[in-house]
C-alpha cells in the first residue's frame, strides 16, 4: 500500500480524488460546512491547553491545499499510531472524533506542538508552525464518526514495517518473523533498556491483504482455520447455551450470531441479532444456567441489555439501558461478566489516557477501574482501580473468582515492556468491597519495535 504522502508525488490526480472522497465523506456524516469543520466553541481545557490559545486562529482553515499538505505530513508522522484512518488503538485516541473536530483549533495546535510524552503523544514543535497549522486543518477536516466511517484515508505506509532481510534483533528480543507457539524466551530487568532510552516507535495495524503463505501457527493438536471474514473490528466472542456464537462487530455497531459448523469450517447461519450499538464489546448473557433471560452488551459509553431466550437470532426488544460508563479518549471497550451467584455485574473501564491522575485530571473519575453494579444497574462502586486497562474479565468456574487482563502504562521507548502486560486475578469473594487478592501472571514479557501486542481476552478451558 502507497502511503498518501507517495501518493501525492507520483500521482497528483489520484490524490486530488482522494481529496474529494474526504470531503464528501464529511458531507454524508452530516458536517459538511466550514463553521462546523473548524469548530472554534469547546471544549475547554483540551488537553490542558491555555485557555489563550483558544482565540488564535488557523490561518489556513478549511482550505484545501492545507488540509492535502496536513495529509500527506499525517501519514509520514502521525498514521503509525493513530491508524490509517484515523481510528486510533488502545490508549492512542481516534483524530476523525468529535472531540477533535469541536476542540479549538488554537488548543490543538498547542497540543501537537507539546505533545504528552508522558502519555505516549511525542511533542512536535520540531515542524514548522506551518505544518502544524496544515496537521490541524487536516484532522480537523475529518469526519467525526471513525467506527462507522471506517477506510475513511486509505492505509498509510509511513510506519516501520520490517522487511524480511531486516537484521535478526539482539537476543533475548525477537520479532514476528522468529515466533512460533511454545518457544520461549526469558527477558529479565537487566535486559531491558532504561525508559526513554529512545522515543517509542509506532507501528500501529494497517489492513492489507493476506499473504498466501501467512496463516497463524498452533501448537501440535490445534487446527486454524478461517471461520467468518468480513467484519469490521470483531472483538469479543461469547457462547450461548445452546452453543450459538455471538461476535462484537464493534467497528461496525453490531452483535452477530453464528450458529453450527459447516464441513468447511464455517457457520452454517450466520444472523445480525443487532445494530445501532455504539463500539460494543463485552457481552453477557444473565442470569447463569441454560436459561437466561437477558443477554447483556458493553457499549463503550453504557451498559445496555436486550430480552433474550436461547435460540434467539435477533433481538426481540429494543436494547434497555442499565449503566452510564465514562467514555471518550483512549480504550474504548467495555467487558461484562456476572458474580457467581448472580448478585453483582462487573465491567471493565479502561483510561482515558496513559498515566494521567483523577484527581488533576477529572475526565478520569471511575476510568482504569473495574466497576460493579447490581444487575439493574443500581449502587454502582469503583471494585477494582488502578488498573490501566483490564479489557477483557472472567470468571474462574471452579472458585469463582474475577480475572481480568491488565495493560499496564506503555510509551517508555523502545524494547522497554509496558510496566506489565498481565492477567490478574482480581479477587476471591464474592461481593463488593474490593480486592483480597491480586496475583499477576506475566503474559507478555516483550516488546517488539512494533506497538506491543496487548492480552485482552481469556477463557477457562
Ligand atoms: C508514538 C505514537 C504517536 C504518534 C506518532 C502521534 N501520536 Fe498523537 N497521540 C498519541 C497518544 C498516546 C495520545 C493520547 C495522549 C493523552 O491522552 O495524553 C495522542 C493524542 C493526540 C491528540 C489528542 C486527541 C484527543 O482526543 O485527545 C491529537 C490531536 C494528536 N495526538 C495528534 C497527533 C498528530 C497530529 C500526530 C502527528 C504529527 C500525532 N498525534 C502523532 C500517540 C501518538
Amino acid at each position: 500500500m502507497k502511503s498518501i504522502a507517495q501518493q501525492s508525488t507520483r500521482s497528483p490526480r489520484r490524490m486530488n480524488l482522494w481529496i474529494r472522497t474526504v470531503i464528501a465523506g464529511i458531507v454524508v456524516i452530516g458536517c459538511g460546512d466550514a463553521i462546523c469543520a473548524t469548530g472554534q466553541d469547546k471544549p475547554a481545557g483540551f488537553h490542558d491547553a491555555p485557555a489563550t490559545m483558544d482565540r488564535i486562529k488557523n490561518p489556513y482553515v478549511g482550505q484545501p491545499a492545507a488540509i492535502q499538505a496536513g495529509s500527506a505530513l499525517y501519514a509520514a508522522h502521525c498514521a503509525s499510531c493513530h491508524g490509517g484512518s484515523a481510528m486510533g488503538s488502545g490508549n492512542v485516541p481516534a483524530l476523525a472524533s468529535v472531540r477533535v473536530k469541536q476542540a479549538s483549533a488554537g488548543a490543538l495546535f498547542w497540543f501537537i506542538t507539546h505533545g504528552a510524552t508522558e502519555n505516549g503523544m511525542p511533542a512536535w514543535g520540531n515542524l514548522s508552525s506551518e505544518q502544524r497549522w496544515d496537521l490541524v486543518t487536516f484532522v480537523q477536516s475529518l469526519g467525526s464518526e471513525p467506527s462507522r466511517a471506517p477506510g475513511l484515508l486509505p492505509a498509510a505506509s509511513a510506519s516501520a514495517n520490517i522487511p524480511e532481510n531486516w537484521p535478526a534483533p539482539t537476543p533475548p528480543f525477537t520479532d514476528f518473523r522468529y515466533e512460533s507457539p511454545g518457544t520461549t524466551r526469558k527477558i529479565t530487568v537487566q535486559d531491558l533498556p532504561s525508559p526513554y532510552a529512545t522515543p517509542s516507535a509506532g507501528n500501529g495495524p494497517e489492513v492489507v491483504a493476506r499473504p498466501a503463505s501467512a496463516w497463524p501457527k498452533a501448537p501440535p493438536g490445534f487446527k486454524v482455520q478461517l471461520f467468518a471474514s468480513n467484519l469490521e473490528n470483531p472483538r469479543l466472542l461469547r457462547t450461548a447455551p445452546n452453543g450459538d456464537i455471538f461476535l462484537a462487530e464493534t467497528g461496525a455497531g453490531k452483535l452477530i450470531v453464528f450458529r453450527g459448523i459447516a464441513a468447511n469450517g464455517q457457520p452454517r447461519e450466520t444472523h445480525v441479532f443487532a445494530t445501532g450499538l455504539n463500539e460494543p464489546f463485552g457481552i453477557a448473557f444473565y442470569p447463569a444456567g441454560t436459561n437466561p433471560h437477558w443477554i447483556y452488551v458493553g457499549n463503550t459509553d453504557e451498559v445496555v441489555r436486550f430480552p433474550f431466550q436461547v435460540g434467539d437470532l435477533q433481538a426481540r426488544g429494543k436494547p434497555e439501558h442499565i449503566a452510564d460508563l465514562p467514555h471518550g479518549q483512549g480504550h474504548s471497550t467495555r467487558d461484562i461478566r456476572f458474580s457467581p451467584d448472580g448478585s453483582r455485574m462487573y465491567v471493565s473501564v479502561g483510561s482515558g489516557s496513559n498515566v494521567d491522575d483523577p484527581d488533576t485530571h477529572p475526565a478520569e473519575k471511575n476510568r482504569a477501574d473495574i466497576l460493579v453494579f447490581r444487575p439493574d444497574g443500581s449502587d454502582m462502586h469503583v471494585y477494582a482501580s488502578g488498573i490501566r486497562n483490564a479489557v477483557g474479565l472472567a470468571i474462574d468456574p471452579k472458585t469463582g473468582a474475577l480475572w481480568c487482563s491488565v495493560n499496564e502504562r506503555d510509551g517508555l521507548g523502545d524494547w522497554r515492556p509496558t510496566t506489565s502486560r498481565t492477567w490478574s486475578k482480581v479477587d476471591s469473594m464474592a461481593g463488593p468491597g474490593g480486592i483480597r487478592e491480586l496475583i499477576r501472571i506475566p503474559a507478555m514479557p516483550g516488546n517488539t519495535p512494533s506497538w506491543p501486542a496487548a492480552p485482552s481476552c481469556r477463557t477457562f478451558f
